[in-house]
């Protein structure tokens, strides 16, 4: 059976990278609509509710499981197509925006069907406009290829041996009523420095576009509880001297990033706010914007903690933001369980840093 690698990354941007502040029209989102078969051990996705009702649900071999995502039909700005394939060997649907993948899973038995285009639908490649993440997960034992927006869902599934295969793209989340529901990731513009082609942006964790991973140093994480603030820093004496004096705790390493810009990365800006002690990092000039304007300054001559990337290319795996309105704390993880577990989180926003 072929199998995947986990950090999946293969990711071609088929949309121009300035298109990306454009945010695609929220009045043409479609339901992506979900099923499953115990029988065939598939899941299948479909925004056609014909095909769903006459095709997968009317054979009674498929359940209707409501409403996974909402995306879009046709082609929006800053969308990029879902593939669709079917494994007819393994009644496996699997779908990826990846068009590199789409030879591997044919070699390995996938082939396309009938959606037209091949296409099950268009997501944002990135988080922004309020886009979140759809979670891919596979199950190599039953040979199912399971896709959702719930967190909790996708841990569930991999307590019950399903792969954690990362993100296969970001879309808006369905709210339980069935009403579409923006999430509370803040929208970002994509900073204007990325060198990468699109081309460039597939599988390869070597390549021309990406930056040299023997330069990469852990960003430090410590913790504050009198201040109820997270503190980031790849500096080891300003990290000591925030033990020493300001009572941080060392928490050890939060990930690894480059201290000088490199190929296709970006600065993560670094702010703080003397008044609700909060450490705030970001790669959206924007949101810097915003954050000087309501008290935060930068505590720092570089005004960054070092360079990433802006979305999932070259191996690069997402980092967790969260944000506590009680003690005002802005946190930072790579670890899905620890960001569900963080208490008083109000809001989640992917983006991509090196692991
Ligand atoms: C939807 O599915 C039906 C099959 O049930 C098919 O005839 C129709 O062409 C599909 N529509 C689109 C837009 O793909
Ligand atoms: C199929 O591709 C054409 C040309 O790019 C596009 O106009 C059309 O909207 C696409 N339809 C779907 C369902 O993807
Ligand atoms: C289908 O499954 C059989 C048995 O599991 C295997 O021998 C065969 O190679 C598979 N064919 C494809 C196209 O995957
Ligand atoms: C549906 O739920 C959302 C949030 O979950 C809420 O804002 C909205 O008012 C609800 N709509 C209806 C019709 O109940
Ligand atoms: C590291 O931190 C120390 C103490 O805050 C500071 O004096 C030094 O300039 C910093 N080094 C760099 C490279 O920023
Ligand atoms: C800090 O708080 C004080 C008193 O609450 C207020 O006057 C001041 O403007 C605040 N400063 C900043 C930078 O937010």
């Amino acid at each position: 059976m072929h199998v995947l690698s986990p950090t999946f990354v293969s990711i071609l941007l088929r949309v121009s990278l300035s298109l990306a502040d454009t945010c695609a029209d929220t009045s043409s989102l479609v339901p992506f609509l979900r099923a499953f078969s115990s029988s065939e051990n598939d899941h299948f996705y479909t925004t056609n509710v014909s095909e769903m009702k006459n095709d997968a649900l009317a054979g009674g071999v498929y359940v209707f499981e409501g409403e996974s995502a909402f995306l879009w039909p046709t082609p929006e700005p800053g969308t990029v197509p879902i593939f669709r394939l079917y494994n007819q060997n393994s009644s496996d649907h699997f779908y990826t925006m990846s068009s590199d993948e789409v030879p591997e899973m044919m070699n390995a038995g996938w082939a396309y069907d009938t959606a037209p285009n091949h296409t099950a639908g268009y997501v944002y490649p990135y988080s922004i406009c309020g886009a979140a993440p759809i979670y891919r997960l596979f199950d190599p034992t039953s040979v199912d290829h399971f896709y959702t927006m719930d967190i909790v869902e996708s841990q569930n599934a991999v307590q019950a041996g399903y792969q954690d295969q990362g993100i296969a793209g970001f879309a808006i989340l369905p709210s339980a009523n069935g009403t579409v529901a923006q999430s509370s990731a803040i929208p970002y513009l994509l900073p204007s420095t990325i060198t990468a082609s699109p081309e460039s942006q597939v599988s390869a964790t070597t390549s021309s576009s990406c930056a040299n991973i023997a330069n990469a140093v852990p960003l430090l994480r410590a913790y504050s509880s009198g201040g109820t603030d997270h503190f980031y820093t790849t500096n080891s004496t300003e990290m000591s001297n925030s033990v020493a004096v300001n009572a941080y705790s060392f928490e050890g390493d939060a990930t690894f990033l480059w201290p000088t810009q490199e190929t296709s990365t970006v600065p993560l800006y670094r702010l703080w706010n003397l008044n609700s002690s909060d450490h705030f990092y970001t790669i959206d000039k924007n949101e810097v914007n915003q954050a000087l304007a309501m008290g935060f300054t930068f505590d720092t001559e570089a005004q960054n903690v070092g360079y990433v990337y802006p979305y999932s290319i070259c191996g690069a795996s997402p980092i967790y933001r969260l944000f506590s309105s009680f003690g005002s704390d802005h946190f930072y993880t790579m670890t899905q369980a620890e960001s569900m577990s963080a208490p008083g989180v109000t809001a989640l926003v992917a983006f991509w840093i090196a692991s």
